[in-house]
Parts: C-alpha cells; sequence; structure tokens
C-alpha cells in the first residue's frame, strides 16, 4: 500500500511519512478543535452534538492539516492536494473536460516539455481561448513535462510500452477525455496503427528540421543538428506535420526557417530551433482549434 502511494504522490520514503504524519497530526488537532468548540458551546451529548460536531471537524479539517504541513515541511503538497479534492467535490475539473465548445488537445511528451510548457501558457493566455490542455501523456517516470502538468493542474497519464503497442488499450482514456487534437511535443515512440486510424489527421508533431531532410527514425535532438551541421547547411529550422504510420513523414502544416551561422554547433543551433518552436507551434495550433471550433 506504502509503495502504491509513493507512486501516486510521487513522494519519496521521508516525505511520504512526513506525509502521513500530517494526516494523523492534522485529524487529532481537528477532532480536539472540535470538541473545544462544542464545550464553549455547552451543548449537551446528542444527535444535535454530534452533527455539530461532524460538520466541525469537516471545515476545521483542511485548516489543520495546512497548519501541520507547515512545519513537517509538506505545505506545497498539502494545497495541490486540497486544491484537487476541491476541484473534485465541485466537479470544476469534469465540467471543463465535457465543455465541448473549445477544443480539447492532449500532448504526448517525453522530455523537458519546453513545448509542452508554451502550449499550455497559451492555452491560459488571451481573451479569445481556443483550445485547452485536457491531457499530458508521457512514457518516461520523472520526465519534466509531469512536473510542468501538476503544476498547471493538467492531468497526466503514464503509458508502458507493451500495453501501448497492444491493441488500442489507451483509446478509451484519450476518448473519455474527449480529446480532438494529439500534439507530439518530444514523444520519441512511433503513433501505433490503431491511435492513428482513431484521430485521422488528427495528430501532429513538430520536428527540429526542414523535413523531408534531416527526419525519419534515429532523427531526434542534437543528431538532427549535428548531421545539419555536418552537412554544412545554410539554414535549418521547424517542421509541423500530421503524423502517419512513417517516422517525420505525414503532410506538412507548417515550416519556420533560421539561418545556420558557420560557428553554431549542436547546441546553439538547437537553442534557435527552440525559439522557433516556442513561437510557432502554440500558434500553429491555435490556428487549427479555430478552424475546428468554427467547422
Ligand atoms: C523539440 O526540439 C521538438 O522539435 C522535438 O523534441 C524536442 C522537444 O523539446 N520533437 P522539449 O522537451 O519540448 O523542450
Amino acid at each position: 500500500m506504502f509503495k502504491k502511494l509513493k507512486a501516486h504522490w510521487k513522494v519519496n520514503e521521508l516525505n511520504l511519512l512526513l506525509i502521513i504524519a500530517t494526516f494523523a497530526l492534522g485529524g487529532s488537532l481537528c477532532g480536539y478543535a472540535g470538541r473545544k468548540i462544542l464545550l464553549l458551546l455547552n451543548l449537551e451529548k446528542g444527535l444535535a452534538w454530534i452533527l455539530l460536531y461532524l460538520l466541525l471537524i469537516t471545515l476545521l479539517w483542511p485548516l489543520c492539516v495546512i497548519l501541520i504541513s507547515i512545519p513537517l515541511g509538506q505545505f506545497s503538497f498539502f494545497k495541490k492536494y486540497l486544491f484537487k479534492v476541491w476541484q473534485k467535490i465541485s466537479g470544476k475539473r469534469n465540467r471543463i473536460n465535457i465543455q465541448k465548445d473549445i477544443m480539447n488537445v492532449a500532448i504526448f511528451a517525453s522530455g523537458t516539455g519546453s513545448n509542452a510548457q508554451k502550449i499550455i501558457a497559451s492555452s491560459f493566455s488571451g481573451s479569445n481561448k481556443s483550445y485547452r490542455i485536457a491531457l499530458i501523456v508521457c512514457n518516461k517516470p520523472g520526465a519534466g513535462v509531469l512536473q510542468i502538468a501538476e503544476k498547471a493542474g493538467i492531468p497526466n497519464l503514464l503509458i508502458e510500452k507493451d500495453r501501448f503497442y497492444t491493441g488500442d488499450n489507451y483509446l478509451p482514456e484519450l476518448k473519455r477525455q474527449s480529446i480532438d487534437l494529439i500534439v507530439l511535443a518530444g514523444f520519441l515512440w512511433k503513433m501505433p496503427a490503431p491511435v492513428i486510424s482513431a484521430f485521422p489527421k488528427k495528430i501532429i508533431n513538430i520536428h527540429p528540421a526542414l523535413l523531408p531532410k534531416y527526419g525519419g527514425k534515429g532523427m531526434y535532438g542534437n543528431k538532427v543538428h549535428e548531421s545539419v551541421i555536418a552537412n554544412k547547411e545554410k539554414e535549418s529550422g521547424i517542421t509541423i506535420h500530421y503524423v502517419d504510420e512513417l517516422y517525420d513523414h505525414g503532410e506538412i502544416i507548417f515550416q519556420a526557417k533560421c539561418i545556420v551561422e558557420e560557428n553554431d554547433t549542436a547546441e546553439t543551433l538547437a537553442q534557435k530551433i527552440h525559439v522557433l518552436e516556442h513561437t510557432h507551434y502554440p500558434a500553429v495550433i491555435n490556428d487549427l482549434a479555430q478552424k475546428q471550433n468554427r467547422s
């Protein structure tokens, strides 16, 4: 059970211990405070006393655990925990997911997630919101993108390779979240055929070069930039394209270019490419969303 909790809350042993201690101490504190308040009210023990006591401890509990969490160093965990409890009670998250007036996007990512972060930020900004990030799908426990999802309060789904490539295991979850568009942002696994046919022209990817050059299996990250530099290309850029069953192959939606200087290294070129990605990927998603929302 402890192992499950550790994985569920994504904490280490010490933090798990401190969280359990906070629950226990917070619970005792709110029970104690509830009894003291009732004593002050001079109420006789009976049904009314019990009902009032239950009401008091329900109201006092969040305050007590938050108070106890501060000296035990668990404030940020409990802040998020109580926020999630509140979302569940108020049904806020569910309401967001079934709202169909704007496009629901699932981001698939397994790296640091800088693109995911920009896409999320853009979905929150401006008054004319055209898409929302309903789900972050990741295949790497501990990947930076999971923390980004957590911070933004976006549900995440950690997927396993065997299940991903067997049948249509994860499709029900995508359908449950009413996903309209899948956005790959640093997701290195090939999309399985059942997912592609369930989302025709609804899966897009970003590649850090000007396709059709420098794409295909094994061409990712710095390998792409190293090849561009080794071939003395004068320009590189980004390609946003639909995903089909071949690596980096589907119809191109958008490309943007940058100059490759003679003294560029894979790292400096990667930085230029990231700037292009962060500017254009959210904008392209926004365009697609506006087209869909109008149709
Ligand atoms: C990007 O460079 C993108 O082109 C490629 O994977 C990288 C992901 O970077 N598909 P980040 O994790 O979004 O920073």
